[in-house]
């Protein structure tokens, strides 16, 4: 299997599959003042926590994808996120419209009507930024899953402290948080 890019599989995938997850817990907090428009532009995901069955049996095979956030007219994210599959880069789209409170959004899977939360749960824009999605509607609404956006492909050591410790108190173990390894395929600026 290609190396693939996280956030999107994840949301496809395990959604898909209804695989058991953490169970729902409260809603989750988001970054206090959240300010989107600091938020765009391009992030690498460094690192992830999930304990899905097949996050356990691919997380070897799975690498760092860039992505770039941009506005919609709705005031929602478009989040265009870069892999490699098959030796190309693939590009898929995610579309984030705001729910709720600024750093709050919600997420349709279009072929299986499943419903995601996406809470930007601690940032400081400009070099690391800790996400929560959760399956709230549908099948997969088990669904759970921490990611580490980081603004460049090296994270600093604090930063992933800081997921590890934000992981842990989302109710992951430690055999289920990984951090993913740099590849220099498809990383680099569109000309
Ligand atoms: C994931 O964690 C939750 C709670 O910690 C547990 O109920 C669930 O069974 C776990 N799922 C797997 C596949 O290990
Ligand atoms: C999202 O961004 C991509 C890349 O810029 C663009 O092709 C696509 O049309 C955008 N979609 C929406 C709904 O804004």
């Amino acid at each position: 299997m290609a190396v693939r890019c996280l956030l999107w599989m994840g949301l496809v995938l395990l959604g898909a599959l209804g695989v058991l997850q953490t169970p729902a817990q409260a809603q989750l907090s988001v970054q206090p003042n959240f300010q989107q428009d600091k938020f765009l532009g391009r992030w690498f995901s460094a690192g992830l926590a999930s304990n899905s069955t097949w996050f356990r049996e691919k997380k070897a095979l799975l690498s760092m994808c860039k992505s770039v956030v941009a506005p919609t007219a709705d005031g929602g994210l478009n989040f265009t996120t870069t892999f490699v599959r098959n030796n190309q880069c693939e590009t898929r789209t995610m579309v984030l419209l705001p729910a709720g409170p600024p750093g709050r959004y919600s997420y349709r899977n279009p072929h299986w009507g499943s419903v995601h939360e996406v809470s930007v749960v601690e940032t400081d824009y400009d070099q690391y930024a800790l996400l929560c999605t959760a399956g709230s509607k549908g099948p997969g609404h088990d669904f759970r899953m921490a990611t580490l956006y980081s603004r460049t492909q090296n994270p600093r050591a604090e930063f992933k402290k800081k997921f590890v410790t934000f992981a842990k108190a989302q109710g992951f173990t430690e055999d289920t948080i990984v951090f993913l390894p740099q590849t220099d395929k498809c990383m680099e600026e569109p000309k």
